[in-house]
């Protein structure tokens, strides 16, 4: 049986780190990505990690042609991570057009060139945002959606649905599972690979390590006046590692056949709520280094809490993570010193 399996956005974040596992579980990932928020020595990260060289197409999944030939080359592969979107929930504000053009009508590409060269097997980059904030925690997967706070959002919920929408409509082997992270942080432990936020960080955890060496003069804590522990806002931080593991499991669910229904969704998290104070804390404990912080007002479109309900990832998937909130900023930490050696070369 073919182990070839096509990464959209391989070269990204979580794309890049789920490929190192996927080598690990003995699989051949074939990356594709416009390298509109990645670079190409992300591929080197990857080899001085596994010792592999991954095959690389850079094509965007706007360019319908383009992307069908790069299917017809790879129509052996057994399914598809599709992880290539952009990402920016503030630019999606700004440019909603954008995002449309590139989330929703890059899936239906993805969609149509996986069916025109018969590859069944689709994992989808889902996001917790689909929930808003959740009337209940830990939230379900069977928890209402709430309407999307932007753009960006608004994209992974219409993205669920038609993929839903296709599926059901489909008389061949066609399955889905949308796999609904929570906040991924961290990196490598070699640290080889991470993230590589481009300009001023709209995410936490790169805005407290990018402050912690320098870059930036202070963290600012949006809010303290949520009803939370100590009044701010609570998430569920995951690492990218576990992260990564959870999707060569969800794989080897649907190339075993072992999916109980074709379209599935799982959240991904460890359960764990951490207010933002905490993960500052936590940052300075595990890294010794002492961060330069202040409480400012609320950001627009933040929720108070969510963290997820764990229990059918652990029970359907046999998956649950291992890594620490402890381990999660060390590796960032260590990965946010590599980029600045880096520059200074
Ligand atoms: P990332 O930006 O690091 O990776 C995405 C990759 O997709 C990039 O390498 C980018 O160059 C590529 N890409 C974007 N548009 C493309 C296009 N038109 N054609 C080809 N390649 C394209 O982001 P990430 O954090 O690794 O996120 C991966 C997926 O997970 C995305 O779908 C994202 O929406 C989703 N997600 C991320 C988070 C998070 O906090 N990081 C949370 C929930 C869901
Ligand atoms: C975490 C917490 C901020 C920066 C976003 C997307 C979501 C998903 C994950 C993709 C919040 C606080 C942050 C700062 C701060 N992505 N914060 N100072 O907002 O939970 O989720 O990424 O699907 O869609 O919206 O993550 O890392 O931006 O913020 O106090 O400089 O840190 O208010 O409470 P968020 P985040």
């Amino acid at each position: 049986m073919s182990k070839k399996v096509i990464v959209t956005g391989g070269t990204g974040f979580i794309g890049s780190h789920t490929v190192v596992e996927l080598i690990a579980a003995g699989y051949t990932p074939v990356i594709l990505d416009n390298l509109s928020n990645s670079e190409i020595e992300v591929l080197e990260g990857i080899k001085k990690i596994t010792g592999v060289t991954v095959e690389f197409g850079q094509i965007d999944i706007k360019d319908q042609a383009a992307l069908t030939t790069f299917f017809h080359e790879h129509k052996d592969a057994i399914g598809v991570i599709h992880f290539a979107a952009l990402k920016a929930v503030g630019e999606s504000v700004n440019k909603p057009l954008l995002y449309y053009k590139n989330n929703i009508g890059g899936l239906i590409n993805i969609i149509s060139c996986m069916k025109e060269v018969g590859i069944n097997n689709h994992i989808f980059s889902s996001s917790c945002t689909v929930y808003g904030q959740p009337d209940q925690l830990p939230v379900t997967e069977n928890s209402p959606l709430k309407p999307a706070e932007s753009p960006y959002g608004n994209t992974k919920q219409i993205g669920e649905e038609i993929l839903r929408e296709d599926i059901a409509s489909r008389t061949d082997e066609g399955k889905v599972i949308a796999l609904r992270y929570f906040n991924p942080i961290g990196a490598h432990a070699s640290a080889e690979i991470g993230e590589l936020p481009l300009g001023v960080p709209e995410n936490l955890i790169p805005y407290v390590t990018q402050t912690a060496i320098g870059l930036r003069d202070e963290l600012k804590v949006f809010g303290d006046d949520y009803n939370t522990k100590d009044g701010t806002a609570v998430r569920d931080y995951i690492h990218v590692v576990d992260l990564a593991q959870a999707h060569v499991v969800a794989l080897d669910r649907l190339v075993n056949h072992k999916n109980k229904e074709k379209f599935e969704v799982f959240n991904l998290g460890t359960g764990q709520g951490n207010s933002v104070l905490e993960v500052i804390h936590a940052f300075e404990k595990s890294t010794g280094v002492k961060l330069n912080y202040k409480v400012v007002d609320r950001r627009a479109g933040d929720v108070e809490a969510t963290y997820a309900d764990t229990s059918f990832a652990k029970n359907e998937l046999g998956w649950s993570t291992k890594l620490s909130l402890e381990e999660m900023l060390a590796s960032a930490w260590k990965w946010q010193k590599k980029l600045d050696s880096k520059k200074s070369v």
